[in-house]
């Protein structure tokens, strides 16, 4: 990400929470079914726009993968997780449930994983900064464990936490404006959709630590730092929590952060992309080409405005 300040055009706190109220509180029935019903479907394709016939992406290599990463606890340079992430110690690892639900409680990761199974799931990534790349992860339905956390009926959002120990992680130069640790959050309807993953591996790996072990989300249709990495805590809330980047440069990163051609970052245009490994840019494809499967979540939202 590229820090710096702007005055904030995108409203912010209890009025989002308002605006998107309405929206919420529809889609969290769809949510439901969506899940229940969706995980035989998941697309690990793009589709020609002309034609809807689908477009396979080819992966980008392991060492692509986890050698350009952007995870700011462990630096601001690209290859610095992977140089400095390795001796995080990520077994045992507890990840806490809380806020508005019937079931918290603290989770050993194995347990928190139970029952699901891993799936395949080759997503594409697209960053913020207009770099993308397509991954072949492993995972769970994030679903799967909103289901178990059974979500009282006033709770709207899901908030992430990524660990914060200092000790581990060397970044001292940058601080988020709400401080660390990093902070993520989705609509619950979002968190239900089928596409939404937790994330464990990667080409049939353990996940490495640069890339959000042991625990990180891929929500591919949202810009990558939405996609929260090393996560310790997931809290059911009412209003829509505060989050990283949209704390810290609210004009620039909204919560919806929904990847989208036509809404330029104020500093850059997101129309294209670079995949990396390529030279030549790709037109960007209105939420990450996952326009099928998830614009239904935004009738009657202006994107423009709730970006
Ligand atoms: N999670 C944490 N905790 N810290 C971060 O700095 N960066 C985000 C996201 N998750 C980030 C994070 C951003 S900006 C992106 S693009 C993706 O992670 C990058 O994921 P990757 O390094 O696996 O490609």
């Amino acid at each position: 990400m590229i820090i710096r300040s702007k005055p904030k055009s995108q409203p912010v706190s209890s009025e989002i929470t308002k605006e998107a109220d309405y929206v919420s509180r529809r889609r969290f029935i769809a949510g439901i079914t969506a899940a229940g019903v969706g995980a035989a479907m998941i697309p690990a394709v793009r589709r020609d726009p002309e034609s809807s016939a689908p477009l396979q992406d080819e992966p980008n290599s392991f060492d692509e993968i986890t050698s350009y990463n952007n995870f700011y606890e462990f630096g601001l340079g690209k290859e610095d997780p992977a140089a400095n992430a390795h001796s995080m110690v990520t077994s045992p690892w507890t990840v806490t449930v809380d806020g508005l639900c019937s079931n918290p409680g603290e989770y050993h990761l194995e347990d928190f994983m139970k029952p699901s199974a891993l799936e395949d799931r080759v997503y594409r990534l697209r960053c913020v900064e207009a770099w993308s790349m397509v991954i072949p992860w492993q995972g769970f339905p994030l679903a799967d464990v909103v289901r178990r956390a059974e979500p009282t009926g006033s709770a709207r959002y899901v908030a992430f936490e990524t660990l914060w120990d200092p000790a581990q992680m060397p970044e001292r130069r940058w601080r988020p404006r709400n401080g660390w640790p990093y902070r993520e959050g989705l609509r619950l309807d979002e968190a239900q959709h089928p596409l939404a993953l937790l994330v464990t591996g990667l080409y049939g790996k353990t996940l490495p630590n640069q890339n959000g072990a042991p625990l990180r989300l891929a929500v591919p249709w949202k810009y990558g730092f939405k996609s929260i990495k090393s996560i310790v805590r997931m809290t059911f809330t009412e209003e829509m929590p505060a989050t990283t980047w949209s704390a810290t440069t609210p004009g620039e990163y909204g919560f919806f952060a929904n990847v989208n051609p036509q809404v330029s970052h104020p500093r850059w245009s997101q129309a294209r992309e670079r995949r990396i490994g390529e030279l030549r840019r790709r037109e960007t494809l209105m939420f990450n080409g996952y326009a099928d499967e998830v614009a239904s979540l935004y009738d009657g939202l202006d994107l423009a405005r709730w970006f």
